[in-house]
């Protein structure tokens, strides 16, 4: 059977680099949602084995509800459009709502569902992000809680995909070039 991992040319994290991290921010959001009434809300896909990981860590009452978010991209680059694919069913209004993405690229989408949550009128609303690239951003947006900062190099791994795949790596990683060179044209993908 063919490993994902011999897909990679260059691991960016690791597993247990991860985990550690993880360790760090579920702590510092403990610490800050203590006697708040926190509501996660994940933006599917990319979230899911972030949000698994940081749900474990936390033993403090909470809310789940995922928000599902399809953006139209290019093989690696974000156009900004987006439409909802699961709406929240949960009332967020006077909740204390912590987002949770996995990469803040241009902060296009993120903008966008800044927007449409802050309209639902929660007490409060930050934004927990796995990685932020490192890369001036035109949209300004800013994450509350980040994971780790990356160069600006497209990744995969630990929920992030290329065409739908790769997600289930436990690490981080940048694909060899012949993989990403066999793309076929744009094509509306679901994040
Ligand atoms: P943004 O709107 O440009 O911030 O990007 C939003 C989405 O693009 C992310 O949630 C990912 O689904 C996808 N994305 C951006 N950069 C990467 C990457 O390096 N690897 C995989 N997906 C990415
Ligand atoms: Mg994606």
């Amino acid at each position: 059977m063919s490993l994902l991992q011999d897909d990679l040319q260059e691991v960016l994290l690791t597993q247990s680099q991860i985990q550690q991290r993880l360790n760090e921010l579920a702590a510092q959001l403990q610490r800050d949602y203590d006697g708040k009434d926190l509501t996660l809300v994940p933006l599917l896909t990319g979230s899911v084995l972030f949000v698994a990981d940081l749900l474990r860590r936390l033993p403090g009452p909470l809310r789940l509800d995922f928000l599902g978010v399809s953006s139209y991209h290019g093989q690696t680059s974000s156009s900004g459009d987006i439409h909802i694919t699961k709406a929240l069913q949960l009332d967020v209004r006077d909740r204390d709502v912590l987002v949770v993405d996995d990469i803040l690229d241009t902060g296009l989408t993120l903008i966008r569902v800044r927007d449409l949550i802050a309209a639902l009128r929660p007490r409060s609303l930050k934004f927990c992000i796995f990685l932020e690239k490192e890369i001036p951003r035109q949209s300004g947006f800013c994450a509350d809680y980040i994971g780790f900062r990356i160069p600006d190099r497209f990744v995969v791994g630990y929920g992030l995909d290329y065409q739908e795949r790769y997600r289930n790596l436990p690490c981080v990683g940048v694909l060899k070039t012949e993989i990403t060179s066999k793309a076929s044209a744009d094509t509306p993908r679901v994040r």
